[in-house]
């Protein structure tokens, strides 16, 4: 079918695309959001909870999103459009999750690079004295949150419109190979500290009393957002793949890459996290969004000379990580615009941008002028309703009809003769049973069980 179509850009090799790919999977998903889960859901418990379903469940669907997007020559609009046009729906909905997640994206991108230009100019003791304020004076101030957001999102769009294609495979290369540099570096420092051990047994050992129905919920959830599965992005990547490059092959090494990532940040931070808060019973009750942001600076504070250095390093390496993320998320968008309303490229990333721009003003509201407003109960923040509208709610929609689609609908097979094209297909068995029966009533479990926890059924 794709031999039809017209040519289409391509990755210039089999790396360039699982760099990209691994680009926009490893991000704040694994640095910020991985770390306070697994502190949070019994540490070793979640971990292996989180390894199993990876390799099984989130290894299957960025394989099935892959070949979609090879055998169709098409980004996620045009891959469901593909089969007719009365299933162009599934490409819109999954299209739509890249514009809300990006709007609070970028907030968190924001705070990010404050943390990072505040380490740089030498200010690790005075965040480290009082934590809490800096990153609550911070996240509420009126004028200087705002600053630092519309810089990353500057900062995101100037990349995207130097033309991504050439800009994210250079910038990747440069890019990633110095991330996991500085996360094997940065994990290593932590773990010589004194008591950091007892933190990493909490956080490598698994304790099966703690096992319960909230901990595969939270794991499943994150393993979409972490993979930057079911949002159209990996069909848009799989769509300049080459007929040759092996596509189980790619799947386990951007699956590899992803986890990996994850799991450094988490030995760097729950073992830092008890170091500073000295149980597991302390770091389970503090984690949370603000782990990062309020525990770690005490962590590195407690470094002594050097504490102010590795601080430095770690959020230059998070903001890396969140910037090669929102590039492959506004980009996404740009090509969404482009295809969907035969704009130009210029035309759509003028949009994109002014949509981000009233958008992120919004969000970032939530934590001044509009605070007020608590979409989800005392506390929370229109952040918190965009996080759950996109992740707990959009993300598993879009995979449980992606996943109905491709194994009841269009059948699996020409997706199975797309894969076996490039390379033997082992796993072909296990892989159609899973997209077919295992996938969607796990997804239809976590769906419900998301939205019960958000309305009082029980507490996540
Ligand atoms: N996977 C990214 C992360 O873990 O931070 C977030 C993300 C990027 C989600 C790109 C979706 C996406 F399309």
């Amino acid at each position: 079918m794709s031999d039809t179509k017209p040519a289409r850009a391509s990755w210039s090799g089999k790396w360039a695309f699982i760099l990209a790919a691994a680009a926009s999977a490893v991000g704040l998903g694994n640095l910020w959001r991985f770390p306070y889960l697994a502190a949070k859901y019994g540490g070793g418990t979640f971990l292996l909870v989180y390894v199993v379903l990876v390799f099984t469940f989130g290894v299957s669907l960025l394989l099935l999103e892959i070949a979609l997007g090879r055998y169709t020559g098409q980004s996620a609009i045009g891959a469901f459009k593909a089969f007719g046009k009365k299933y162009a729906f599934i490409g819109i909905f999954a299209s739509a999750i890249p514009f809300i997640i990006t709007c609070y994206y970028c907030v968190i991108g924001g705070w990010v690079a404050k943390y990072a230009a505040s380490y740089i100019a030498g200010a690790s003791s005075q965040i480290a004295g009082a934590p809490a304020d800096f990153f609550t004076g911070f996240i509420t101030s009126p004028v200087e949150s705002f600053i630092w957001m519309y810089l990353f999102m500057a900062a995101v769009m100037l990349v995207v419109g130097l033309g991504v294609k050439k800009g994210i495979e250079k910038s990747n290369l440069v890019m990633m190979p110095l991330l996991i540099l500085l996360a094997v570096g940065i994990a290593v420092f932590t773990l010589t500290m004194p008591g950091a051990l007892d933190g990493a047994a909490y956080y490598l050992v698994p304790d099966f009393s703690k096992l319960a129905p909230e901990t595969f919920i939270a794991a499943l959830g994150q393993m979409f957002f972490s993979m930057s599965l079911a949002m159209g992005i990996m069909i848009t990547y799989g769509s300049y793949v080459d007929k040759q490059t092996s596509l189980t092959a790619s799947a386990g090494r951007i699956a590899g890459f992803d986890i990996g990532v994850s799991l450094l940040a988490g030995l760097t931070i729950v073992p830092g996290a008890f170091v500073a808060l000295g149980s597991a019973e302390a770091v389970a009750e503090n984690s949370g969004p603000s782990l990062m942001f309020v525990i770690l600076p005490t962590v590195f504070d407690q470094m002594g000379g050097m504490g102010a250095i590795i601080g430095l390093l770690f959020f230059v390496l998070v903001l890396f990580a969140a910037l090669t993320s929102a590039i492959s998320l506004a980009e996404t968008m740009v090509s969404i615009i482009m295809d969907g309303a035969r704009w130009s490229r210029k035309k759509a990333i003028i949009a994109v941008t002014v949509f981000l721009f009233a958008v992120g003003t919004v969000v970032n509201l939530g934590y001044n002028g509009f605070s007020f407003l608590e979409p989800l109960g005392a506390g929370s923040s229109i952040l918190d309703l965009f996080d759950f509208v996109s992740n707990s709610v959009m993300m598993p929609i879009a995979a449980l009809m992606t996943c109905i689609f491709v194994g009841w609908v269009v059948k699996p097979r020409d997706l199975e003769l797309e894969i076996k094209r490039s390379s033997k297909f082992v796993a072909e068995k296990a892989w159609v049973a899973i997209i077919k029966y295992i996938a969607p009533v796990l997804i239809v479990i976590i769906l419900v069980a998301y939205v019960a926890a958000q309305f009082g059924f029980f507490s996540m």
